[in-house]
């Protein structure tokens, strides 16, 4: 099911720090900031090889990246797999009894379907599954 790692989710205070931190030490090449607000967060991805690195900042504390930040700190969120087809994996997933938070794929940053599934079913870790737009 899982293709391969498709980025990591950080979530930080503040994109542009953290952007600038990622430019200046490491060479990276942060892209432009994309807000999704229905999941209140503001975005930025680079690349990292094939993968990537997704810094997550929250537009409202009570949004759930705001609410992590506050409970946990800046840190790492969540790891997020490329699959072919969400609807069918999601669909596998509920039948099989793994705790999902999205029953059925979202709009994520640059168009893509993804859907969580829940930390509790993953060992801890907040596990993304995404869908690359088909060509
Ligand atoms: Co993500």
């Amino acid at each position: 099911m899982l293709n391969r790692i498709h980025h990591l989710g950080y979530a930080v205070e503040d994109l542009r720090v953290a952007s600038r931190f990622y430019r200046e030490r490491f060479g990276a090449d942060p892209g432009e900031p994309e807000a999704v607000e229905e999941q209140g967060i503001i975005a930025v991805m680079f690349p990292v090889g094939e993968s990537r690195i997704e810094l997550l900042q929250p537009t409202r504390p009570d949004s759930p990246i705001g609410k992590f930040l506050a409970k946990r700190g800046e840190g790492f969120h969540h790891t997020a797999f490329e699959v072919e087809d969400l609807e069918s994996a999601l669909a596998e997933l509920d039948k099989s009894g793994v705790e999902l938070i999205d029953q059925s794929p979202r709009v994520g940053a640059g168009g893509t379907k993804m859907a969580f599934v829940h930390p509790k079913a993953a060992f801890g870790v907040l596990t993304e599954l995404v869908e690359l737009p088909h060509s």
